[in-house]
């Protein structure tokens, strides 16, 4: 999002951290596919032999709602994936001083998560506040394009959810046809997610953005039958949008700017204002 690379402090040693909170991270994640719940239950842990599910936190940044979700919930596994190392560290270092035992990381790529799980193995994916990454030539790399979702569906279970939450009006708006050209079923849609799903852990961008005066928009989606060959395509054909064709008219006069946009957003302000100028003198 404008500018998505974790700002580290000055004495910040990218190796040393990921070495001193080794224990949160998993850099051979193949292993574990098909088999993450019973191979992470912790040794001697009461009640069981096995976590009741595996979740998946996609760009799960530096693990704020990682650590919570996994606070919240210990009988289930929560797994962070994310690109960039010094999130993977920043991830790691809180889910240690945490104490969770119920949360770890794996450096990864989204785009990339077959070698990772085995087929319905996971029982929720989220998306909190992806990269919209809003020019089109960097558009495939959006992970809710319908390619990227239809690479998910192998992954959930049955009754898995997919989960997007984005203070960005116009990824969502390019989203939602994109997650229906995937086969997927909203559960929910929401336009203020916050308000209406005041149990979802906060992750650090929330926190960030609300206190900006973003409200969160969001999709909670389940596994529809397999898409036809023509619905897909139908979202192939807007896959590579700009998300700028996504703006509104009134270009967020007097309201929230989504995040990385506003260099673009004072961009079309001034090229309206000027429009409007040149309109004038002509008509007079
Ligand atoms: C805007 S941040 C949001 C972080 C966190 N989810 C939150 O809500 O605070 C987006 C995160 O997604 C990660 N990311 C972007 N593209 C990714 C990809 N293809 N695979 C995995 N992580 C990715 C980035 O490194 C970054 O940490």
């Amino acid at each position: 999002m404008g500018s998505t690379r974790a700002r580290t402090p000055k004495n910040f040693v990218l190796d040393e951290r990921l070495e001193r909170y080794r224990d949160a991270i998993e850099y051979l994640p193949a292993s574990f596919a098909g088999r993450w719940a019973e191979a992470c239950w912790p040794l001697g842990a009461d009640g069981g032999d096995r976590f009741r599910e595996v979740r998946l936190d996609l760009g799960c940044g530096k693990g704020s709602f990682l650590v919570a979700a996994a606070l919240a919930e210990p009988d289930v596994l929560f797994i962070g994936v994310d690109v960039q190392p010094v999130c993977i560290a920043y991830a790691a270092q809180r889910i240690v001083e945490s104490g969770v035992r119920n949360a770890l990381v794996v450096p990864g790529n989204g785009e990339r998560l077959a070698h990772m799980f085995a087929a319905g193995e996971l029982s929720a994916i989220t998306l909190n506040f992806p990269t919209p990454h809003p020019r089109k030539r960097e558009a495939h790399e959006r992970l809710t394009t319908v390619d990227n979702l239809l690479s998910f569906r192998p992954l959930l279970a049955a009754d898995g959810t997919l989960t997007l939450r984005t203070d960005s009006e116009p990824l969502y708006d390019y989203s939602r046809p994109q997650f229906e050209a995937a086969g997927y079923r909203a559960r929910w849609t929401s336009n203020d997610t916050r308000a209406e799903h005041p149990d979802i852990p906060w992750s650090e961008y929330e926190e960030r953005l609300a206190e900006q005066g973003a409200r969160v928009h969001g999709i909670c989606a389940e596994l529809g039958g397999a898409p036809y060959d023509e619905q897909v395509e139908a979202g192939r054909e807007r896959m590579l949008d700009s998300l700028y064709d996504y703006i509104p008219e009134d270009l967020y006069e007097g309201t929230y700017i989504p995040h990385g946009m506003d260099f673009a957003i004072r961009n079309f302000r001034n090229r309206a204002r000027n429009a409007e100028m040149r309109a004038k003198r002509a008509g007079r």
